[in-house]
């Protein structure tokens, strides 16, 4: 059992704000429905990290959208990407020749969003472009980049607004870094 704390109490220091998630979420929004007025584009949440992101983003979407949820596992050993994500939920539509919009936490290797592009565009979609609410580019090993980015951040473990360490912080309604002695506990 889990202590019955506030999560608070385990943050060193907030990176990025709820203000500033929320601001940033709407200047994405403006721009995805200038660019997608009349396409009606599936938008491809990752779970889970992408839930907190895609729920703030889609209000600000003002025209037609559809919405998907993939659960990816990857399975990496080496350095190269295979072009293989492991799936453990598919999209339930047909995406042939449709606008797709993959919406991400953070992209910090490339691994994830590199392996489901390549499969995506086997599926033959009319457009692919990513969204992602975080990048960390000191992180990426291989050569991927998202279309739209809300936030640049530095080569640290971040909790927050999606992400996770061990499952856990994913509800804090900003984006934050974890004190040494949690990942000690
Ligand atoms: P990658 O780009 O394939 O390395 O995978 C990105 C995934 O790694 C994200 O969806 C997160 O689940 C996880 N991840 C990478 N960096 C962080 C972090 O700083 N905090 C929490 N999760 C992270
Ligand atoms: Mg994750």
């Amino acid at each position: 059992m889990k202590e019955s704390i506030m999560l608070e109490q385990d943050i060193k220091k907030v990176l990025i704000t709820e203000e500033e998630i929320r601001a940033k979420s709407k200047e994405l929004g403006q721009i995805l429905t200038e660019e997608y007025a009349d396409k009606n584009p599936i938008l491809i949440g990752v779970l889970k990290g992408s839930v907190p992101f895609l729920a703030e983003l889609i209000k600000h979407i003002d025209t037609h959208i559809e919405l998907e949820f993939m659960i990816v596992s990857s399975y990496h050993g080496g350095t190269e990407s295979t072009g293989q994500v492991n799936i453990i939920k598919d999209v339930d539509s047909d995406v042939t020749g449709r606008d797709l919009i993959f919406i991400e936490d953070i992209i910090d290797t490339g691994r994830t969003l590199k392996d489901l592009r390549e499969l995506f565009l086997k599926r033959n979609p009319a457009s692919i472009k990513i969204v992602t609410l975080v990048d960390k580019p000191a992180g990426r090993v291989v050569e991927i980049e998202a279309d739209y980015t809300g936030f640049v951040v530095p080569n640290e473990f971040l909790i927050g607004f999606g992400l996770d360490y061990d499952e856990n912080y994913r509800n804090l309604p900003y984006i934050g870094v974890l004190k040494e002695e949690v990942y000690n506990n």
